[in-house]
């Protein structure tokens, strides 16, 4: 079991609420041809809605390159339909080719108020969809200057993961995602995310864990070779197809 997982690498795109449809042609165009093979790796371009079923068009339409990526969302809600003005469905998602689902990412806790226990129905509902969730966990400036770092990601992990059995969590990815980290150029050293991705995995008991936060294929030189971070997410650096190609072909 644990050879399988550290084999597996996941590669994730988060475009926030960037790009047009002529720019996802074009990222495709220049994309996909700088694809190398590399085995266990997963490819997971999270648009923002209006631009998924481009996406997936353009990774059909991309030949054996095409395939190696796969696309996501940003969010979902955790009914299957109902009065939820301006909200989607996991169902609706599933329709448009999604098989994975960003949740919790902190930007949605800040300028959306999303909770540790709504985002649990979230990851409980993309679980009942055969969805696989990407919990985004991390902490804050401030949680990190006062030595609250393991502490809240276990209660955001205790939380967002309750109710859910042990055979579930495997199918869950956690991406550690500092809030600090985040659009700031700065990351933790490797030793404080193998802690942070230890604390995470025993605390969850969940075994993919993905580092995410100014993700660059300068930042991730050193991280690329640890056999315990399964992976990486990338904002803005997912946004230009080079950089994105380099992080993803390490
Ligand atoms: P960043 O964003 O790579 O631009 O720091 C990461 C994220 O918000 O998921």
């Amino acid at each position: 079991m644990c050879m399988r997982i550290s084999r597996q690498r996941w590669f994730i795109a988060n475009w926030k609420m960037h790009k047009t449809r002529l720019e996802v042609k074009e990222f495709m165009r220049e994309f996909l041809p700088l694809l190398r093979r590399r085995p266990g790796r997963e490819i997971i371009i999270c648009p923002s809605f209006p631009l998924i079923e481009c996406v997936s068009q353009e990774l059909r339409q991309g030949g054996p390159k095409g395939k190696q990526a796969t696309v996501g969302a940003q969010n979902a809600h955790w009914e299957f339909s109902g009065p939820y003005t301006g909200e989607v469905s996991l169902d609706q998602l599933e329709e448009l080719g999604c098989q994975y689902v960003l949740l919790g990412h902190s930007e949605r806790r800040q300028w959306c108020d999303e909770s540790d226990s709504l985002i649990n129905k979230k990851v409980v509902a993309a679980l009942r969809n055969h969805m696989t969730p990407i919990l985004c966990v991390g902490e804050s400036s401030i949680e990190r200057k006062t030595g609250k770092t393991m502490a809240i990601l276990k209660q955001q992990l205790r939380s967002a993961l309750a109710g859910i059995d042990s055979k579930q969590r495997q199918q869950i990815l956690v991406a550690y995602e500092p809030i600090w980290a985040i659009g700031t150029g700065k990351i933790p050293n490797i030793q404080d995310i193998e802690d942070a991705h230890q604390t995470i995995r025993q605390t969850g008991q969940v075994d993919h864990v993905l580092y995410g936060g100014s993700v660059n294929p300068e930042t991730i030189q050193n991280l690329a070779n640890s056999r315990k971070i399964n992976g990486f997410l990338a904002g803005s650096a997912s946004l230009d197809a080079s950089l994105f190609a380099q992080i993803v072909n390490i």
